[in-house]
């Protein structure tokens, strides 16, 4: 018992650090200054006056991450270390690629929650609740092209290909720095690594099993992939091992090998089980110390139905909530660019998935006819006071971005991505003769939309021509020609 406790306070310890969301920012922006030695929670803002489009830039989202290796999967981020520009965002992208048979493995994200979508192939994806919501339960859906998932912030989850051909999925985390915390890596792989004493105690299995985990995580990952690490080396090891060993360390004495392959742990399935239970409290513990209050429970999906109104939505009873209250679908489908702007954007947020109640964040997907447009908005400021993150990353072919008197503009192509910081008018063309699409996420489960256009032009009723007038430095009949249109 005292053992187990030992290890849950190490990982309460390790998660909780971390465990707040992300501040809302005070300024427009504030780009990371990675020369910087000061430190600070995030990083010290850049000169305003130096920052550039390229600060809300990056590439590559197009290219496929080398999955050989021995999960069969491989993340690609975008977060505050590859695109300075996120800094206080509170948002962050990333591309994930499977190969047949390729695992994410269960992990945690300490500061995000992640919305996700599947642009090619097929996903198996899951998590599970912590202890205090009746018993860890496992929310788990099979997705295809076009579908949506979220995984609530902290929770442990994991993504799996069962097909025969590879896939391919985009997701947004709530965080400019989410964290990942792999289960397994964590409570097998620490260094320096936690006592087979206290582990072997904990899973109730033998210290054999605890080194043969433990040796999966340890120095020999460095020399080849199919060697493995053992931690006492005795008479009877060495003998075992004979023609297989690769390096012996003297202190402590203990030896890497090429794993035989038959080289399978009894105990090891069963262990595994178990590790996911203690992170689970580990998780549990460490959400009652977080410093920030929001959200605060594993999830509040939204009861539409419910009369009562609060900030966001009320929550539906946890117990009748299901896997299809975090799952969208149809994100392959383009949207009808028809209407006169030649642009269409299919939101997936609180009201299409109920689960994203509280979560801070939302997807879309955005069609652009040839010479389309997405016309100047800012997202408003005033739905979601738990989060005030509303960026928005998009992947599309021209962007621009007004900030003050300041134009930001870049031209992006197939995988580059763009970031338009919370509040700021922005707008994308695209200037070509094909269609274009993008998938862009905004750090709001409700963001709202205000078309400037619209908004000045458009009200109903009408802003008076005379204020519209003096605004603009036009005359009347111009305004009344501009109201017109709307
Ligand atoms: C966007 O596309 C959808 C699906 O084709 C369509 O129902 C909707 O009316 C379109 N929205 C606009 C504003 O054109």
């Amino acid at each position: 018992m005292a053992a187990k406790i030992v290890l849950i306070s190490l990982l309460a310890m390790a998660s909780s650090l971390a465990m707040a969301s992300d501040p809302s920012p005070l300024q427009d922006f504030c780009v990371a200054d990675k020369a910087s030695k000061v430190l600070v929670n995030g990083f010290v803002c850049k000169d305003p006056m130096q920052v550039t489009a390229e600060d809300f830039f990056a590439m590559g989202l197009d290219k496929a991450g080398n999955t050989e290796n021995k999960v069969g999967s491989m993340v690609t981020a975008v977060n505050v270390n590859k695109l300075a520009g996120l800094n206080t965002l509170g948002i962050s992208m990333v591309r994930i690629d499977y190969a047949p048979r390729g695992l994410n493995p269960p992990h945690t994200h300490p500061r995000a929650t992640e919305i996700l979508t599947v642009i090619e192939g097929q996903l198996l994806v899951g998590f599970v609740t912590s202890n205090t919501d009746n018993g860890n339960r496992l929310f788990t859906k099979m997705l295809k092209k076009g579908d949506v998932f979220v995984f609530p912030e902290g929770l442990i989850h994991f993504q799996f290909n069962p097909g025969h051909t590879k896939t391919v999925a985009i997701g947004a985390l709530s965080s400019q720095n989410p964290g990942t915390i792999t289960i397994a890596n964590a409570v097998f792989g620490s260094k320096p690594p936690i006592s087979d004493d206290v582990l072997a105690k904990a899973f109730q299995v033998d210290k054999k099993t605890v080194d043969w985990l433990q040796a999966h995580f340890t120095p020999c990952k460095r020399m080849a992939t199919n060697t493995v690490y053992i931690s006492t080396l005795s008479p009877n090891d060495q003998e075992r091992f004979r023609g297989s060993i690769l390096y012996i360390y003297p202190s402590p004495p203990s030896i890497c090998i090429t794993a035989p392959s038959n080289f399978i742990h009894p105990q090891a399935l069963q262990m595994a089980a178990k590790i996911l239970l203690i992170a689970l409290l580990a998780l549990a513990s460490s959400h009652a110390l977080a410093s920030d209050p929001s959200p605060l429970q594993d999830f509040c999906v939204a009861d539409m139905d419910s009369k009562v109104r609060v900030n966001g939505f009320v929550c539906k009873d946890p117990t009748v909530v299901k896997a299809e209250d975090f799952f969208s679908t149809g994100l392959d489908k383009a949207g009808d660019t028809g209407k006169k702007l030649g642009s269409n954007v299919t939101a997936v947020n609180v009201n299409k998935i109920v689960g994203l109640n509280t979560l801070g964040i939302s997807m879309v997907r955005i069609d652009y006819a040839p010479k389309g447009l997405n016309a100047p908005h800012p997202p408003p400021c005033h739905r979601d006071p738990h989060r005030h993150r509303r960026t928005a990353l998009r992947r599309l072919r021209h962007i621009q971005q007004r900030q003050r008197q300041c134009l930001f503009t870049k031209m992006l192509k197939k995988g580059d991505v763009f970031v338009f910081p919370e509040g700021l008018i922005h707008f994308q063309f695209n200037p070509g003769h094909t269609n274009t699409v993008a998938i862009g996420a905004l750090s709001s489960q409700n963001p709202g939309t205000i078309t400037i256009a619209n908004a000045v032009f458009g009200s109903k009723p009408p802003i008076s021509d005379e204020v519209l007038a003096k605004a603009f430095q036009v005359d009347k009949k111009t305004i009344d020609w501009l109201q017109a249109q709307f």
